[in-house]
């Protein structure tokens, strides 16, 4: 294959896809590409994009515009973070720690996944940039804790807490090529740097890191009385990612976290669930500035994140994107990635005749007309 240059990096989604595709084995860009069940949801967050369309102003002097935005305290290049992303060694060796060089960098925050191929002291020891840790609560409130601990310690200033992960969504693809990173054991490096989860594993007799970390990792029973405790061990904030329903988004408000990520797991937890995008502005009307909204599940393009923002999202993270470029081209590939996303965001933001990304609101999108 062609060495890859700034001039022969792709510009398209769909061609960075396809490239992605050539350098990855089929079973793991089908983990990677593929939503839960049907892929309906996968879809649906696509097609939602294009059922709304954006409504240009004019005349409007977009000379001063700056993407620049304040998340979380931390001023960054552009409202886009990395959605965490697990086990990223399974499409380049260098895998979260590319990643994360790579959105420092950019001056964009990068999200480290509770399974990411390197733990997260490591992959923090890369970069100076701004970091958030996901975490999947554990069925175990004192490995909750040791890890929370350990983020904070090692410099990650927020809290994402995946809420739309019962279990694992049942995805069709990686059922039929019998696949699951997860069971290769290529997300265990958080847990295997863990002293508490070490504790555990020396208690239990004959057990490997892996066998133990399938018992405690999922906890179905995870519920609001969880977050209330989370709340009251860290001074982190919180974010709670996977909230698709005003209803929640009120009760996560009520529960004292600093915001939510509206998002449907990129269409690979509960398939037949709306669109993303779709839950933005119930969720917007009902909680107004009471917290942080950010989004997710299929952002692709500039034009995308403008909707978002319109519909009521303070900032988007970007999965999939990024992700083909690490496999594409590693950290020079993510980088690439986030440049021309924040290049394209610029352009639609000053065509959209936004002046400041503040004054951004739902005015500016319209649903399509029905044929
Ligand atoms: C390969 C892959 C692995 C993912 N791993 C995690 C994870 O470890 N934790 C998590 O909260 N979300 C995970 N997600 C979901 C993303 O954070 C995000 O919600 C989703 O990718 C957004 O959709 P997009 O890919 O269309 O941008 C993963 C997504 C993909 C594609």
């Amino acid at each position: 294959m062609e060495t890859i240059t700034e001039r022969t990096f792709p510009v398209q989604y769909e061609q960075l896809e396809n490239l992605a595709e050539q350098k990855m084995e089929k079973d793991v860009f089908d983990y990677v590409q593929s939503g839960a069940g049907y892929e309906e949801t996968l879809r649906a967050n696509r097609q939602a994009f294009e059922q709304w369309k954006i409504v240009p102003r004019f005349l409007t002097d977009v000379s001063r515009l700056s993407t620049q935005v304040k998340v979380n305290g931390a001023e960054i290049a552009a409202p886009i973070l990395l959605a965490p992303i697990g086990m990223q060694g399974i499409v380049h060796e260098e895998g979260e720690l590319a990643t994360a060089r790579a959105a420092a960098k950019e001056n964009l925050p990068f999200v480290a996944s509770t399974v990411s191929s390197y733990s997260m002291e490591e992959i923090a020891s890369e970069t100076h940039g701004v970091r958030w840790f996901q975490l999947y609560y554990p069925n175990d409130p004192a490995i909750a804790k040791s890890l929370v601990e350990r983020a904070k310690t090692a410099g990650y200033s927020a809290i994402v807490i995946t809420v739309d992960m019962a279990m694992l969504g049942y995805r069709e693809r990686d059922r039929t090529n019998r696949y699951s990173p997860f069971l290769l054991g290529k997300g265990i490096a958080n847990y295997e740097a863990d002293p508490v989860f070490n504790e555990r594993v020396s208690r239990s007799e004959n057990a490997s890191f892996l066998d133990e970390m399938k018992k405690v990792f999922y906890k179905p029973s995870l519920c609001w009385e969880d977050i209330a405790y989370l709340r009251s061990i860290t001074s982190l904030p919180i974010y709670l990612k996977g909230i698709l329903s005003a209803e929640d988004a009120r009760t996560a408000a009520d529960f004292g976290i600093e915001g939510i990520v509206v998002s449907n797991h990129g269409g690979r937890q509960l398939d037949g669930c709306i669109a993303s995008l779709d839950a933005l502005s119930s969720i917007k009307k009902e909680i107004g500035d009471e917290l942080t909204i950010l989004f997710d599940s299929g952002i692709r393009r500039g034009a995308d994140i403008v909707k978002a923002l319109a519909l009521g999202a303070d900032a988007v993270f970007v999965g999939r994107p990024y992700l083909y470029g690490l496999a594409v081209d590693g950290e020079v590939g993510v980088q690439r990635v986030l440049k021309q996303l924040k290049e394209d965001l610029f352009i639609s933001l000053s065509l959209a005749g936004v002046s400041s990304l503040k004054e951004l609101n739902e005015q500016w999108v319209q649903r399509a007309k029905e044929e």
